[in-house]
């Protein structure tokens, strides 16, 4: 039998795969940063900048639907993943404590590299671990209990949402931003040759 996703959680494992895509150009440019070597500022400020409004503002509130959902269906699955719904919050923080840390060496003011790489890779760890837990058991309970008319209740307000003046242009300013990941994976695949 053909197995596809629900769009809903379609998109949200193709925003994971662009997380993760992200974080592992960032995780590079803190590597170069331990190494002695000089970051690119714009590549930082770029990516920190997408891992703090893309997640708010167009993946956490599909996941709030999809958990509200859950939550219906299975209160017991619902208990055991409320604390990875929890953790966009200390995600948020860590990143926040992060992009404190480039606005600070940008100023010139004090700071350690060793404090400096620490905050990111905090940051770095804690985005990661919460994606992996999202699809090892958030999503998986959802596509358990979930039924086709929560999916297709979560769908359309997603669809409507697209609709909305100007959410389809901020949307395409977000994908201009993962051309430029692809960009920046090139050239550290050519940097490491
Ligand atoms: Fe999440
Ligand atoms: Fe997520």
């Amino acid at each position: 039998m053909p197995y596809a996703l629900p769009d809903a959680l379609g998109r949200l494992s193709l925003d994971h795969v662009a997380f993760r895509r992200a974080l592992n150009v960032l995780d590079r440019q803190v590597n170069a940063i331990a190494q002695f070597k000089a970051p690119d500022f714009d590549i930082l400020n770029g990516l920190l900048r997408y891992l703090g409004e893309y997640p708010a503002n167009y993946h956490h509130p599909v996941e709030d639907e999809i958990y509200n959902a859950l939550k219906m269906r299975s209160a017991e699955r619902a208990f055991e993943v409320v604390q990875i719904e929890r953790e966009h919050g200390e995600v948020a923080d860590k990143h926040e404590r992060f992009a404190e840390a480039v606005s600070r060496v940008l100023a010139d003011a004090e700071i350690s590299r060793q404090a400096f790489c620490q905050t990111a890779r905090d940051f770095i760890a804690a985005e990661r671990r919460h994606i992996r837990r999202e699809e090892g058991l958030f999503f998986s309970y959802a596509l358990e209990h979930l039924t086709p008319e929560d999916w297709e209740k979560i769908d359309s307000k997603l669809r409507r949402s697209l609709s909305q003046p100007g959410y389809g242009d901020r949307l395409k300013q977000y994908a201009k931003m993962l051309d430029d990941i692809a960009a920046w994976e090139q050239a550290d695949l050519q940097a490491t040759g």
